[in-house]
């Protein structure tokens, strides 16, 4: 995607949310997109526009009379490829709804025709209002597209609804706009697994992997916003899912075989981000094994390669994605792999490097794929790896 088709109008108005506006800007930028914020003088007050400035694309535009640009409102409206508002108060809320324009921001919201996101952040009790309501109800019915305020500790020290969405969920709504994402997937039948297999040495023991599962979670999550039917099959100890993703939570990697080949049959896609055991104990004790007894010799034994047997299953037009977590020549293996084990995609991550892989909230990714470039993520959220994986699973999908 080229960056003339990701042109990002980051609105931010008066509220003491608007600092938080600052790493969204950095985010955006970082992800590729144009930013060029407008503050309202009320913002100002909570943050300064030099900031913007620097982070940002653009310089910041605070003033509808600014004599260096001829008519901004005009221009920022029509250039957009979405509008962001974070946080957007009670008031510019009211203004949108109602369709008045007395600042640039407003002038702005009203002299374009791209897609509009609010991220509202205001007191509990102003968001539980009923005009502030119906003001959502009337944006909401317009095609606005609200992200939500969180429950929260809120700038009085007390806690409620109204703070401030996530920077993570306030920035993956406006790539799902830029991208043109938004339900690209809808109807797609997308298996998904993720995190690491234990396997039982004795009721208390067992082997296992630093895998988090976050990077499946996020995959998950990412396609089911996207419109997919989702099924998460995962054996992480803690499951971040969407309420629209059916989790169906296992152990070991006899389980996750069995719990994928109950839904791959059926699905389009099917993508391994399970780290899943190659090996297990031969002889797992139905008893703690105890220190007096010695120290035990564990023999082990293979399990089933379920990505193999996935292939091997393979149905007319399925595209199946498998992960390699390498620790060096990370490439060489990863295409290696990609040829003998038969999928389409193999997403390898080199684990050794900073902020890559487990654990980490962020990855780095190289997407393989037989006689396609390679597409490299960079150092990037998991979220968005998921959305470039998942781009990538789209266009393979249409062939
Ligand atoms: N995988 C699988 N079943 C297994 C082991 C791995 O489906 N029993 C899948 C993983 O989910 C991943 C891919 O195979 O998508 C590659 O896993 P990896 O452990 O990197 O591959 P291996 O073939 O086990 O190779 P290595 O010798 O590097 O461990």
């Amino acid at each position: 995607m080229n960056e003339s088709s990701r042109f990002v109008v980051l609105g931010v108005s008066g509220g003491i949310a608007a600092y938080k506006a600052v790493d969204i800007c950095r985010r955006l930028v970082d992800e590729g997109c144009h930013v060029a914020p407008i503050l309202t003088s009320e913002a100002t007050r909570f943050v300064g526009a030099i900031t913007f400035s620097a982070l940002a694309s653009e310089p910041a535009q605070t003033e509808l009379y600014d004599v260096k640009s001829r008519i901004p409102h005009t221009r920022l409206g029509q250039e957009a490829d979405v509008i962001v508002i974070a946080p957007t108060t009670a008031n510019v809320l009211a203004k949108i709804a109602n369709g008045i324009a007395d600042d640039l921001l407003t002038n702005t919201v009203l002299a374009s025709r791209a897609p509009l996101i609010l991220a509202p952040a205001m007191h509990t009790e102003m968001w539980e209002n009923p005009a502030v309501k119906a003001n959502i109800a009337t944006l909401r019915s317009r095609g606005v597209i609200i992200v939500d305020p969180e429950y929260g500790r809120l700038a009085g020290g007390d806690r409620g609804a109204g703070r401030l969405a996530t920077t993570e969920r306030i920035v993956e709504a406006v790539l799902s706009q830029v991208s043109g994402r938004a339900n690209d997937l809808e109807g797609r039948r997308i298996v998904v697994t993720a995190g690491g297999t234990k396997e039982a040495i004795d009721p208390v023991r067992f082997l296992s992997n630093r895998s988090s599962g976050k990077q499946g979670h996020a995959i998950a999550n990412a396609a089911a916003r996207r419109g997919a039917l989702v099924t998460l099959v995962t054996a992480a100890s803690s499951v971040d899912a969407d309420e629209g993703v059916t989790v169906v939570s296992v152990e070991t990697a006899a389980e996750m075989l069995d719990g994928v080949h109950r839904v791959a049959a059926e699905a389009d896609v099917v993508i391994m981000a399970a780290a899943v055991a190659d090996f297990r104990p031969a002889n797992p004790q139905g008893h703690k094994i105890k220190r007096s007894e010695g120290v035990p010799s564990i023999m082990l034994e293979p399990t089933v390669d379920i990505l193999a047997s996935l292939v091997e299953h393979r149905r007319d037009g399925q595209v199946i994605v498998g992960f390699a977590a390498e620790t060096d020549d990370a490439l060489e293996h990863g295409r290696a792999k990609l040829a003998s084990k038969g999928c389409d995609l193999l997403v390898v991550n080199d684990v050794s490097e900073p902020g890559v892989g487990f654990n980490h909230e962020t990855n780095s990714v190289v997407i393989l794929e037989a006689g396609q470039d390679d597409v490299s993520t960079g150092l990037a959220s998991k979220y968005s790896v998921a959305n470039v994986l998942l781009d990538r699973v789209m266009r393979r999908l249409a062939q």
